[in-house]
């Protein structure tokens, strides 16, 4: 079995080979799904010959990857197309045009608008349908003008993707189980780009995790927009929630960490949260969005939960794995939102204690109900943002600052930027540094922990830690 990236099949994956190759570059924006779609994308099309570049300006192909969630999010698209569209003037490697692609959640939302605002632009393709990559690419080729795919649903893109590559020496990767969003809050575009609900099978999913640890991988963190109401079938024909993939996942040795994201409070059943009490390898860190923590704006973005819900899953999370750390979502001045809607934010923010969160000012996305309301004004919604984020970065610091003087292993993933430094991550997600032997790259190691910043965590080798 090979783990990376794999050439053509008919041809030898060597030097000759990759002065011959197209060049591919992808840009990736968005959510951790999109990076994951970006590497699928990256295996497809090294299967037509070509090999990842680093810089745009060199490659043969260049692919956006795109998000639509908030507003700034889909306009950094058309002003990237700007940037790039000069190097359509050059020709390609072959000898033929350069090619430019827009991929993911702009791509789906807007399609044909998209390519009449950007007429330059060679190929758009949906998040469900970029397996055609390969087949949209040679259409280009053979003919004149754009090409649009943005077809539904989910499933026949996982039956067509080749296997899964796993970056040289990466110990962390990203499995996508669950795709798309029955849920409609009203602000979010995710239902309508990404579509309805779709869990991978169980066999699925099991043997791509056990092909990027063969490969190195010692952390596997689970995508789906919810991927808490994941209910994939299993190989005896029955459903299996996330908890029960998780405890089998558990089993796979040299496995050492599993998370997940992103979850809705309303999914969160009770094995789950046993599941962070009697899964070792699950680790005591969780992404739950809340948005907000006023009843009657959770009511109006059609959460389908209250704060006081959230307050009580909070709890029973923390009764089974006391040392939980907890990130969030937060929206501030979705339409309505009064300033005592906003107390009933902070409040909740006070009572939880976050280790880490995200906040945005409300979007208004088309196609959402939340669209047709009336918006609060802009200096409102940044002073909230302000005030709220004021709020989240005490209580990270103080998170932060809780760890000093404690032992945590630490997965230790890339090189640091001082000589003989290793960076990796807690637990809890905290980048830590440490001075650490070459060898402990890839693995995990105990630390103590010395310093802490807003942002990041200082160690020392712990007594027979190993590093
Ligand atoms: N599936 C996740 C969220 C996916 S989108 C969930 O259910 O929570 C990531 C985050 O972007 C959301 O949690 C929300 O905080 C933010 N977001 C989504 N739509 C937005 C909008 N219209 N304006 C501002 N922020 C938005
Ligand atoms: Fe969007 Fe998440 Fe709500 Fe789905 S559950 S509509 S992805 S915010
Ligand atoms: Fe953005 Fe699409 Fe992800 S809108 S957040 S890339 S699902």
């Amino acid at each position: 079995m090979s783990c990376e990236r794999q050439g053509h099949p008919d041809l030898p994956y060597n030097c000759a080979f990759e002065a011959l190759a197209k060049k591919l570059h992808i840009k990736t924006y968005g959510c951790q799904m999109n990076a994951y779609d970006s590497a699928r994308m990256a295996d497809l099309l090294a299967g037509i010959g070509y090999v990842a570049v680093e810089q745009a300006e060199d490659a043969d192909l260049i692919i956006l990857n795109t998000c639509h969630i908030r507003e700034k999010a889909a306009e950094k698209v058309y002003s990237e197309l700007g940037r790039l569209r000069h190097l359509k003037q050059r020709p390609a490697s072959d000898g033929g045009p350069v090619l430019l692609a827009v991929a993911g959640c702009v791509a789906q939302a807007e399609g044909a608008e998209l390519i009449s605002r950007a007429p330059f632009v060679d190929v758009v393709v949906g998040p469900q349908s970029y397996q055609h990559l390969p087949e949209l690419v040679a259409r280009v080729h053979r003919a004149t003008g754009s090409v649009l795919e943005t077809e539904f649903p989910a499933e026949a893109k996982f039956d067509s993707l080749p296997d899964a590559s796993v970056e040289p020496g990466a110990c962390t990767a990203f499995l996508t189980v669950q795709e798309g969003c029955d849920r409609f809050c009203t602000f979010c575009v995710v239902p309508y780009t990404r579509g309805a609900e779709y869990s991978r099978p169980v066999a699925e999913v099991m043997k791509e995790a056990r092909r990027y640890v063969a490969c190195g991988v010692r952390e596997i963190t689970l995508l789906g927009q919810n991927v808490n109401s994941y209910h994939g079938q299993a190989p005896d024909g029955r459903e299996w929630r996330l908890s029960r993939l998780i405890r089998a996942l558990a089993e796979i040795d040299e496995l050492e960490r599993i998370r997940y994201l992103t979850s809705h409070p309303s999914d969160h059943d009770d094995d789950l949260i046993s599941a962070h009490g009697d899964v070792p390898q699950l680790m005591p860190y969780l992404h739950l969005p809340v948005q907000a923590g006023s009843d009657r704006i959770l009511r109006a973005m059609n959460r389908r939960h209250c704060a006081n819900d959230y307050r009580r899953l909070i709890d029973r999370l923390r009764a089974a794995r006391p040392d939980i750390a907890l990130s969030s979502d937060f929206i501030v001045g979705f339409p309505g939102e009064r300033d005592d809607d906003f107390s009933e934010t902070m409040r909740l923010v006070r009572d939880v204690g976050f280790a880490q969160a995200y906040s945005f000012k409300f979007s208004a996305r088309p196609g959402t109900p939340a669209a047709d309301l009336p918006d609060v004004p802009k200096h409102v919604k940044d002073e909230r943002l302000a005030c709220l984020q004021q709020l989240l970065d005490q209580q990270q610091i103080a998170f932060n600052q809780a760890c000093i003087g404690r032992e945590l292993p630490i997965l230790l993933d890339r090189a640091g930027r001082k000589p003989g430094q290793l960076v990796g991550r807690s637990p809890y997600m905290q980048a830590v540094h440490l001075d650490a032997a070459p060898a402990l790259l890839g693995s995990v190691t105990l630390a103590r922990i010395i310093g802490a910043s807003a942002n990041s965590l200082s160690g020392a080798p712990a007594s027979g830690g190993g590093a």
